[in-house]
């Protein structure tokens, strides 16, 4: 083996994304687009149906959005656009997390709602969640948790464009011998991600926000997560900081003694998706949760789990369970402007769910099908 061949390549790489990620860097500080929905004469919900069983929860949510919005999209207030090609099959064929022509239609849109796409373990295709994460600067990935029975009730401000993720198909090997991932963290990277959660904070009267890291062995990226997070800590004064190391945190999210003091928190990109399928599974599982990826000109809302490719193989896709694609929806609808009907689909799938159960989804044949419960799910709208 040529390792010197191996290290020079190396080296060089590694100059090169170092600029690349100090440029991306001075971009988000310097460029900055907002969409308000408001004012839009007309919105665009791009609908991408993805892989395994997101063609068929996504199904569901295409017809719980003309159902909802019925009125608006015959008014032309609101377009439903359906995307295809974002496919595994047609991703592999371009060798592309999301093919151009594909991304085109996507920025097109003005928000975004996603089923869950296949992201293939090893090689170089990316994962599309991650493509279009970057591709739209969704920076912040929101993910409420509520039990109201366990008095739990909290919103995960996850980072979401960088950490772990943004170098992740791009890491170094030299064979049989070693491998290597990069970490990044920026300053406007976690500055946003930051005020994002403190806003959050202090829009809904929430009092304490904890920032979870490991920033006793990452000592510089998340270091300069939570330092800079203290900073900007100090524009609220009304809310607490506390600092949590990522382990101990997982641990409180099942210490029934702890946990509901917890309200929101802000935390880098991998602790925010490990920590929050933990914390959905406490809701009921990952099919209960729902995630809103927000940027400035774009949004992006899905479910929080994978495209259960095991599901599909078995024969059991028409009992997947689409509640975290309503759950997503219902965020959606929130954040372009439609609070009232946000509320009545919360109102009406905590109905189903929690107080009526007529139809119970288990994700398997002893349980409701996904259309049977959406069905269920618009009745009880109506009824409202
Ligand atoms: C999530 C998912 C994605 C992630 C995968 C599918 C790339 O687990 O949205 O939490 O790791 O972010
Ligand atoms: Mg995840």
């Amino acid at each position: 083996m040529d390792e010197k061949k191996y290290v020079d390549a190396a080296v060089e790489q590694f100059r090169s994304i170092l600029e690349e990620q100090i440029a991306r860097e001075r971009k988000m500080e310097s460029e900055k687009k907002y969409t308000d929905y408001k004012k839009l004469d007309k919105i665009i919900i791009g609908i991408c149906g993805g892989d395994g069983i997101g063609p068929i929860i996504s199904a569901e949510s295409e017809r719980l959005l003309e159902f909802i919005l019925k009125d608006e999209i015959a008014k032309g207030k609101i377009e439903l656009r359906t995307i295809e090609g974002l496919t595994i099959e047609n991703r592999i064929a371009h060798n592309k997390a999301i093919p151009d022509d594909v991304l085109a239609e996507i920025k097109a849109c003005n928000v975004i709602l996603k089923a869950p796409t296949t992201t293939l373990k090893g090689g170089t295709l990316e994962s599309a969640n991650v493509a279009m994460r970057r591709e739209l600067d969704l920076y912040a990935n929101v993910r409420p948790v509520a039990v109201p029975d366990l008095d739990i009730d909290w919103a995960f401000f996850r980072e979401n464009t960088e950490g772990e993720y943004v170098l992740g198909s791009r890491g170094v090997e030299i064979p049989d011998t070693l491998a290597f991932d990069f970490k990044v963290t920026t300053n406007e990277g976690t500055k946003r991600i930051a005020r994002a959660a403190f806003e959050y904070a202090r829009n809904n009267g929430k009092t304490n926000v904890a920032i979870v890291t490991k920033a006793n062995i990452m000592k510089k990226t998340d270091g300069k997560f939570s330092e800079l997070c203290h900073e900007v800590a100090k524009d609220y004064p009304e809310i607490t900081a506390e600092d949590w190391y990522i382990d101990i945190m997982t641990a409180n999210l099942v210490n029934e003694r702890v946990r509901s003091n917890f309200q929101v928190f802000v935390l880098p990109n991998l602790y925010g998706d490990i920590i929050t399928d933990e914390a959905a599974q406490i809701q009921g599982g990952v099919g209960t949760a729902g995630s809103a990826n927000l940027g400035d000109e774009y949004a992006m809302f899905e479910a929080i789990h994978g495209s259960a490719p095991r599901m599909i193989e078995q024969g059991r896709g028409a009992y997947a369970n689409p509640t975290s694609m309503f759950k997503a929806t219902e965020m959606m609808l929130r954040h372009i402007g439609f609070a009232d009907k946000a509320d009545k689909l919360a109102k009406a799938m905590y109905h189903c769910l929690e107080v009526d159960k007529k139809y119970v989804i288990t994700g398997r044949s002893d349980g409701a099908t996904g259309r049977e419960f959406s069905d269920y799910l618009m009745e009880t709208i109506e009824k409202m």
